[in-house]
């Protein structure tokens, strides 16, 4: 008997570029060019274990090559493979300080930042990590981009996603027709459409945050936090903690089954001062996803995510990101 197939991930992509006549396909190609990547990082993440296992028994790869440091190995990945797609005109990444040229006479539309590993410190736990992207529209309009490229605000992104390495492989993206979740069938190679439309839980019980930090947090920060874990039968309350310390993979969570991800700045800290995450890699292309989602993304401060204006590539930033009741009592508290 014939079973039908599910829809792929490039098949969904062509189906919304016909929502919009005008597209060129550009974003399309260059979405399918960043998917190669990520299942090309996935099948190295699977390998991992093993290679660690070689590496340590002094052996080489089949390739004869040294195991290669996972994070370098997926920043390279992405730089190399995206630098000659034919659809940016430039590039950053959370691993490298200055912004990344694209191969000349390769320039597109497009400008790509991006964390080519998310949650390195759980590469070695065998714990889930991902990668994470966001994409813009170039400033500029012809011949190489620049930082001004890439410099603009979150609600200004075309595309945003991740492709968290975990139990399964899963890319989870948005062109800001709502969020969408495909699922890597290893066997075939293609991502799968597993969860359509997804929408995060307006209310939640659920609390991601390192709650070690907390004595450095604002006062009005802290108050509120304390007030997560105290009992009210009532509000549900206190929050159940799920912390893991990968980004990508608290966020997933938190987005399937609602929750309040948090990382506050350090008051004690200057490096941490604003916050530990960074706005372009992190921070703004998540905001994109909740908000697509139904959810909201905000500073402790109250200030929205996505309207930050950036002033250099790798600024971070306070992020309380998750269900929206939730953000909107942290940001009543954060703005008494
Ligand atoms: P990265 O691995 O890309 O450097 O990011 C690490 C980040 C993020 O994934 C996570 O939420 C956070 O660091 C955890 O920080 P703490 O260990 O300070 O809680
Ligand atoms: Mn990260
Ligand atoms: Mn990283």
């Amino acid at each position: 008997m014939r079973r039908p197939l599910g829809l792929t991930v490039s098949r969904h992509i062509l189906d919304s570029q016909r929502l919009h006549p005008d597209a060129s396909g550009e974003l399309s190609g260059l979405l399918n060019e960043l998917i190669v990547v990520c299942k090309t990082i996935s099948a190295e993440v699977n390998m991992a274990g093993l290679a660690a296992i070689i590496g340590l028994s002094g052996k080489k790869n089949v390739q004869d090559e040294e195991v290669q440091k996972l994070d370098e190995f997926a920043h390279l990945t992405l730089v190399n493979r995206m630098a000659r797609c034919g659809y940016l005109c430039v590039m950053s990444s959370e691993e490298e300080e200055e912004v990344i040229e694209v191969e000349p006479n390769f320039e597109g539309n497009y400008v790509l930042a991006f964390d080519p590993l998310d949650g390195s410190s759980n590469i070695d736990v065998n714990v889930s990590i991902g990668s994470i992207f966001s994409i813009h529209k170039r400033r500029s309009t012809s011949g190489p981009g620049s930082s001004a490229d890439l410099l603009q605000p979150g609600h200004a992104q075309v595309a945003a996603g991740y492709v968290l390495y975990g139990s399964s492989t899963m890319l989870v993206l948005t062109t800001g027709d709502g969020v969408h979740g495909f699922t890597l069938d290893p066997n075939v190679g293609e991502f799968y459409l597993s969860h359509a439309n997804i929408k995060v839980p307006e209310r939640s019980t659920y609390l991601s945050i390192n709650e070690g930090n907390k004595q450095s947090w604002l006062p009005q920060v802290q108050a509120f936090f304390e007030m997560l874990t105290q009992q009210d039968e009532e509000k549900q309350r206190p929050y159940s903690s799920r912390y893991i310390g990968s980004l990508v993979a608290d966020f997933h969570r938190n987005l399937l089954s609602g929750g309040l991800f948090a990382y506050p700045r350090n008051t004690k800290d200057p490096e941490l001062f604003q916050g530990k995450l960074r706005l372009l890699y992190e921070a703004a292309p998540l905001a994109m996803i909740i908000e697509q989602a139904g959810g909201r993304a905000i500073t402790d401060d109250g200030r929205n995510i996505l309207d930050i204006e950036p002033e250099s590539l790798h600024q971070r930033v306070p992020l309380i990101i998750g269900s929206k009741l939730d953000v909107d009592d942290a940001e009543e508290y954060f703005t008494r």
